[in-house]
């Protein structure tokens, strides 16, 4: 008996590294995803901003158009996916499609993490599904696994690297002695970094993803602006060897653990252990450590951006929403109030630091500066001062566990030392076991 296959129309908005991506799964893996989805899957339309643009895809022309409301009001398409990235057009298209009752499926963290709540609350109305699984991660199934796999958990931590340029740009400075610009540029060229790179080396991508993560493993909506971020662009080779002396790798992490009540949430590039599991996490590799009460520690790896990895994540959330069936869709739990809780401020969490100033090469310096440490109730783990001068000398120093307000209110009075020329750097320390 011939077996008739459902089909399915579908439009993508952009058809940039992630929509080529969508575009090369749907086409090779075709027979695999027809079986699993149980519908024979149609690209009918597809939104871009420039119609003349060389694409290096085979696309029938007749389906790219630059009006978006061709695809909204084309009732034949039932699934619409945003990888345009930003938060406008994005969010006034998703928000039209949803009430257009169509499923969407998104890979914009920003506009996940600023407007989800909303975008939530409008496809429950709406009784369509709202799906984002490539909007953490690029590939490594995160999403899903907080979601679906991991409620029987209190999650008390999640840490990891989320961002796949930032790693990309670090691991090449760290491995190869690349450049910033030039490791940046590569990460640009292979499809990694976002249209604005200032998002991934800024730490606002890996920002965003937390903050996706900390509302579906706490319940809780934080906003953004509570986040402690910090980005890459300061780092500088002379910290890097720095850090390989110490035994040190340097990684931009984002972690979240809840601590009496309150939340600890910090994006900013951290010294970790070279032996621990995350530091040899590189490439545009992604790590995610979750801890849960009932499960203990788990770890996610993959590739946290690029076409395929991120196409992936997308296409399976198309399957999703096919299984699940066209009319219906899953109710995406809206988060509770959280008004109560507390992101705690930076000044009360404790970590470890390393500091890097240029000084006078003069006697009395270390002592000077060390006076002010003790005073401050921060202990000193190591010391290295190298190098002879007329003019300045770096003098680094590691510092044991202490109040990050103990830090500041001791680099506050070393500037004002008449022997430090500045305070060049300074990087946590997290002696991850
Ligand atoms: P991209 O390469 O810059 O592609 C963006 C696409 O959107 C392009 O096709 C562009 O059209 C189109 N576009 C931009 N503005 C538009 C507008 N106003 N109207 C219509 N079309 C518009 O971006 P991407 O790297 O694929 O990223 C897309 C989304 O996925 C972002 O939210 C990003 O954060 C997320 N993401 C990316 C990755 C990754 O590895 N790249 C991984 C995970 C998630 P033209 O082609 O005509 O310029
Ligand atoms: N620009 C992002 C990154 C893409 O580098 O991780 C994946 O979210």
């Amino acid at each position: 008996m011939e077996v008739i296959m459902k089909k399915v129309k579908i439009a993508l908005l952009g058809l940039g590294t992630v929509g080529k991506g969508i575009f090369n799964i749907l086409k090779t893996n075709n027979e695999e995803i027809t079986k699993r989805a149980g519908y024979d899957i149609e690209i009918a339309k597809i939104l871009v901003r420039d119609k003349n643009k060389n694409r290096d895809i085979d696309v029938d022309e007749n389906i790219i158009t630059t009006n978006f409301e061709e695809v909204l009001y084309d009732e034949s398409i039932d699934i619409i996916v945003e990888v345009i990235g930003g938060l406008q057009p994005a969010y006034e298209y998703v928000i039209s499609a949803l009430k257009n009752k169509k499923h969407v499926v998104t890979a914009n963290k920003l506009l996940i993490a600023s407007k989800g709540d909303e975008l939530i609350s409008i496809a429950n109305e709406e009784g369509v599904s709202l799906y984002y699984e490539a909007s953490v991660a690029g590939g490594i199934p995160i999403i899903h696994s907080i979601k679906e796999s991991l409620t029987a958990n209190k999650i008390e931590e999640i840490i990891g690297i989320m961002n796949g340029t930032t790693n990309y740009i670090l691991s090449k400075m760290t491995e190869e002695g690349l450049s910033y610009e030039t490791a940046l540029k590569e990460a640009q060229a292979k499809g990694y970094a976002e249209a604005d790179p200032t998002s991934d080396v800024g730490g606002y991508d890996a920002l965003y993803k937390l903050r996706i993560l900390t509302s579906l493993a706490f319940g809780c909506s934080v906003d953004i602006d509570k986040i402690y971020r910090e980005g890459i662009e300061s780092i500088k080779p002379i910290d890097i060897d720095y850090a390989k002396e110490f035994g040190f790798t340097i990684k931009l992490l984002s972690m979240v653990k809840e601590k009496s009540g309150a939340l600890e949430m910090r994006v900013h590039p951290t010294m970790i252990p070279s032996t621990h599991p995350l530091a040899n996490v590189n490439d545009s590799f992604n790590a995610i450590f979750v801890k849960g009460n009932a499960v203990g520690e788990l770890m996610y790896y993959g590739r946290g951006a690029g076409e395929l990895p991120t196409g992936s994540a997308v296409v399976g959330d198309i399957i999703s929403i096919l299984r699940n069936g066209l009319n219906n869709s899953i109710i995406a739990k809206k988060e509770d109030d959280c008004s109560n809780i507390e992101v705690s401020s930076m000044e009360k969490t404790k970590s470890e630091y390393y500091i890097r100033l240029s000084v006078k090469d003069e006697p009395g310096v270390l002592s000077k500066v060390s006076t002010i440490l003790g005073e401050n109730d921060v202990s000193i783990f190591s010391v290295i001062q190298k190098g002879k001068s007329k003019e300045f000398v770096p003098l680094v120093f590691v510092t044991h566990k202490t109040y990050e307000g103990n830090i500041k209110k001791s680099i506050d009075s070393i500037k004002k030392l008449p022997v430090v020329n500045k305070i060049e750097s300074l990087i946590r320390v997290e002696n991850l076991k």
